[in-house]
């Protein structure tokens, strides 16, 4: 590709763009650049690829685009930002629109959790967590309060706080001994009795029992808290089984530990509520958002606190620095811009209400591809979907592989991760949307042996 050309993604593309410079994240990148996929337009609910075909978006981008794509409210909001403001430091100054969306999200946030940290992505939300659920012991007096519990196949970022409280193993292997003092409760995923369930699983809810094992172990008073997601996306969505959730927070109370909900995927709309939370009647007392609250649009992430662990935290004398933490783009003007005018689609186009409304579509029709080629399990919550296929000789999550490319080929994006194939379209998804993504996993599973 020419020089003019890359600076202009508007600009015709041809087949020679060079692509040995660019090392790509979670990409099999030898593979890809054998066989790239490139996209290059987005609008509503498709993408368009780089020969011009149109894709249709069954995963908002990465979980993430739950408005759809190039909504020009987002992007007006954006240019009038970086016009207005295009950055102002974070320490020790402020902006209206980083105070406006705090304030936004605390007001669909449950009850009581309305102290909102910014970070710039969906890790750093969850290192900020971390680090507020250790300053709020330490405040208190309780500093030896230092050990987290994550769980099996939890996936909380790829940054070392993240990755040493997840549990996937791909994810840890190469990088050494991770954080110290970390134990897992075991992963929720049971198919032997669950295969096939629609929305939560009826058996399971006796796992959050191991945490009292944990405690058991160490000691309530070395325990920080428990982070785990409300349900497990990247691990191929996994639901918690009917009691569970409820389970671990009677624990945790009972022993003085923080819960994190680690809400990333889950936050804004996803399950059909703002936050899962919400939608399974649960109550954390920290969680962490990202994707969804700027629509994908402009990296951001968050934080967010019961008022009391903020309150906890904020002693010592008024001049001195409460909280040794944040990024120098926490609450970016530009980034809260886009913030409020996702919040203020969501909110106009009842988008929440919206995936609610579509579950039940939704869910018949991804349990329709039950009985299809190798597939073994199929899960479902609000507009999110996972369908997990039985391993292939020639190697892990290569069929699963083939069909995402299958998918991929016929003009439908899914994602893939091991065995399992996630669905997760854009919240404005329309009932023969679903049926048209339905239909190219059904065909691809019929082609793909
Ligand atoms: C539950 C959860 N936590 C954290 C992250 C990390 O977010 P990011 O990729 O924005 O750092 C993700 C990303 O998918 C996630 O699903």
């Amino acid at each position: 590709m020419s020089q003019k050309s890359s600076q202009n993604a508007a600009a015709p593309l041809s087949n020679e763009l060079d692509m040995s410079a660019y090392w790509m994240p979670f990409t099999a990148n030898r593979q890809f650049k054998a066989n790239p996929r490139v996209l290059v337009e987005a609008q509503g609910m498709h993408y368009t690829a780089m020969d011009g075909r149109k894709v249709l978006d069954g995963v908002a981008g990465l979980w993430c685009v739950n408005a759809g794509h190039g909504r020009r409210e987002i992007a007006e909001a954006v240019e009038r930002q970086l016009l207005t403001m295009d950055y102002a430091t974070a320490f020790q100054i402020g902006h209206p629109g980083a105070f406006e969306l705090a304030a936004r999200i605390a007001r669909i946030a449950p009850e009581g959790l309305d102290r909102v940290f910014f970070a710039n992505s969906g890790s750093e939300a969850v290192e900020s967590a971390l680090k507020i659920a250790l300053a709020y012991h330490h405040a208190r007096g309780q500093a030896q309060r230092t050990r987290f519990v994550g769980r099996e196949k939890g996936y909380h970022g790829c940054n070392f706080g993240g990755m040493s409280v997840g549990g996937l193993v791909n994810n840890r292997r190469a990088f050494g001994a991770l954080l110290p003092y970390v134990d897992y409760l075991p992963h929720t995923l049971d198919i032997k009795r669950n295969a096939f369930t629609k929305g939560q699983p009826e058996h399971g809810a006796e796992l959050a029992d191991a945490l009292e094992g944990i405690i058991a172990l160490h000691g309530a008073d070395t325990i920080a808290g428990v982070i785990v997601e409300p349900m497990s996306g990247s691990a191929g969505v996994i639901l918690p089984p009917k009691g569970y959730l409820e389970r671990l927070r009677a624990i945790c109370d009972r022993h003085g530990l923080l819960l994190i909900f680690d809400e990333v995927i889950t936050g804004f709309g996803r399950m059909g509520a703002a936050f899962a939370s919400q939608a399974l009647g649960v109550t954390p007392d920290i969680f962490t958002v990202a994707k969804g609250i700027t629509n994908g649009a402009i990296p951001m992430g968050a934080a967010i606190a019961k008022r009391e662990i903020h309150d906890a935290i904020m002693q010592g004398p008024e001049h001195v620095i409460e909280l040794f933490h944040g990024y120098t783009y926490s609450g970016h003007p530009v980034a809260c811009a886009a913030g409020l005018a996702t919040l203020d689609i969501y909110e106009s186009e009842g988008l929440f209400e919206r995936a609610a409304a579509l579950a039940p579509v939704w869910e018949e029709a991804v349990h329709s591809l039950k009985g299809e080629p190798h597939v073994v399990d199929i899960r479902n919550t609000g507009i999110v979907a996972g369908m997990e296929l039985e391993p292939r000789a020639d190697g892990a999550g290569k069929r699963a592989f083939d069909v995402y490319q299958d998918c991929f080929a016929n003009g439908v994006l899914v994602r893939q991760g091991g065995e399992i194939i996630a669905l997760s379209p854009p919240l404005i998804v329309t009932e023969s949307q679903v049926g048209e993504i339905v239909d190219a996993l059904r065909n691809a599973l019929r082609r793909v042996a």
